[in-house]
């Protein structure tokens, strides 16, 4: 079976290594229905260097892959950009097969290497560093916190390939390798997925790092990153650069998300109305019931949301469970620039919606109205009530949105 797993060529020097996880369907709790892939690559120069690992199941795909090129002792470096298990889960035994000169991670790199894998033997780059392979020259940038502390870029001069682990990722398993050969729409999708799943949290740093490489002039022909296609045409590598900017900045847009869920049907209705009311408000409305969408879908709408409604009946003094789970996901995620508003339908004291109030208020959302609350089943007055904030949400979000 391994003979069959090959290596691509994706540069003068460069050569993809990775692995295909066609089944991936959970990635810890980011629901990734389109697979994943775990991209390793090699660079054959003077000194031929491994660029991160796979996933430990994934190691004979990968190892097969080196050997249609090379014998894994002819590795004299591993370089490790991100030490995330997908990253690096076959590291220990890659280094042990290969025995290579040296590993190279990020100072922050060194120590998580060493909490995961008791791995000591690995020399840590400072940002800005270059170091030689033989005739090709690899320089590193410390991405501290994109996504992980020990995050870093490493730039291959000579092929003016920029290996940006995470960064401009995607979780998509395809046999295309180039992003050039997938459609725009898919690219798309799960790009935009993956920044609100993995990357949202850090938008400001990302801001500037935009902005570094932009001053930077550094130039790039190729970006190939730890999941999904390689950027390889100046168009594809513009787009997913302007998209990184869009999202980082994440300016209100009008386009509001309703996030619910119902046991009785009552706080449904309520989500019915408010769309109702937005929509009759110029609003774009996403409706999203949680029986239906996972946490991570409700992210990626975020992302390029102006509002955020989450509705909630109460269920024991609290929280129906999945709405507890989605806002404590969506807390995390840090979108910025939301108004919004929580409504729900109760009984007896109504407590879900002032939980939802205050995790929106920690999110530092702009509450447009005190909280919608129903007892029990809406009638025709409360339902028209429901159909206002919708409509006071559509106009405030006129207010402050691009349209
Ligand atoms: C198991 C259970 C526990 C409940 N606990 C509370 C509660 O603690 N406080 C309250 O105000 N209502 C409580 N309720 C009442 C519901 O909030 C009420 O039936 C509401 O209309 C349900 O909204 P829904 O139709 O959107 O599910 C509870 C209902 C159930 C079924």
């Amino acid at each position: 079976m391994s003979d069959v797993f090959k290596a691509v060529q994706i540069s003068d020097h460069v050569w993809w290594v990775g692995a295909i996880d066609w089944t991936l369907q959970d990635f810890h709790g980011y629901a990734t229905p389109s697979g994943s892939t775990y991209n390793a690559y090699l660079i054959l120069g003077g000194k031929i260097t491994l660029v991160d690992t796979v996933k430990a199941p994934f190691r004979s795909e990968m190892l097969a892959r080196v050997m249609s090129v090379v014998e894994p002792r002819e590795i004299s470096y591993i370089i490790s950009n991100h030490s995330e298990m997908d990253h690096t889960g076959c590291l220990p035994e890659i280094i042990e097969l290969a025995k290579p000169e040296k590993v190279f991670a990020s100072a922050m790199g060194v120590k998580a290497l060493a909490d995961y894998y008791h791995l000591d033997k690995i020399t840590a780059v400072k940002d800005g560093e270059s170091l030689k392979l033989g005739d090709l020259t690899l320089t590193f940038t410390e991405t501290r916190m994109l996504h992980w502390p020990d995050s870093m870029f490493s730039y291959l001069e000579e092929d003016k390939l920029l290996f940006s682990q995470d960064a401009f990722g995607m979780h998509l398993a395809s046999r295309e390798r180039f992003a050039d050969e997938i459609a725009h729409g898919v690219l798309e999708s799960e790009a935009a997925r993956y920044y609100a799943n993995i990357l949202m949290p850090f938008s400001p740093r990302i801001t500037k790092l935009l902005e570094k490489v932009k001053t930077s002039g550094i130039p790039f022909d190729l970006i190939a990153p730890d999941h999904g296609p390689v950027w390889r045409r100046e168009q594809d590598r513009q787009w997913i650069l302007d998209r990184y900017g869009c999202w980082a900045a994440k300016k209100p847009t009008r386009k509001a998300v309703v996030v619910f869920d119902t046991m009785w049907g009552s706080t449904e209705k309520m989500a019915l109305a408010i769309c109702e009311g937005l929509a009759a408000g110029g609003t774009e409305v996403k409706y999203m019931p949680l029986r239906k969408y996972s946490r991570s879908d409700v992210a990626t709408e975020v992302l390029e949301a102006g509002a955020l409604l989450v509705g909630s009946p109460t269920l024991n003094d609290g929280l129906f469970p999945t709405v507890a789970d989605v806002l404590t996901y969506l807390k995390g995620l840090k979108p910025a620039n939301l108004i919004g508003a929580a409504f729900g339908s109760y009984g007896w004291n109504g407590t879900a919606v002032e939980e939802i109030k205050s995790i929106l208020t920690v999110m530092k959302v702009a509450l447009v109205s005190d909280g919608l609350k129903i007892r029990y089943l809406p009638d025709k007055t409360t339902i028209q009530e429901c159909y206002a904030l919708g409509l006071q949400t559509a106009h405030k979000l006129a207010e402050v949105a691009a349209p």
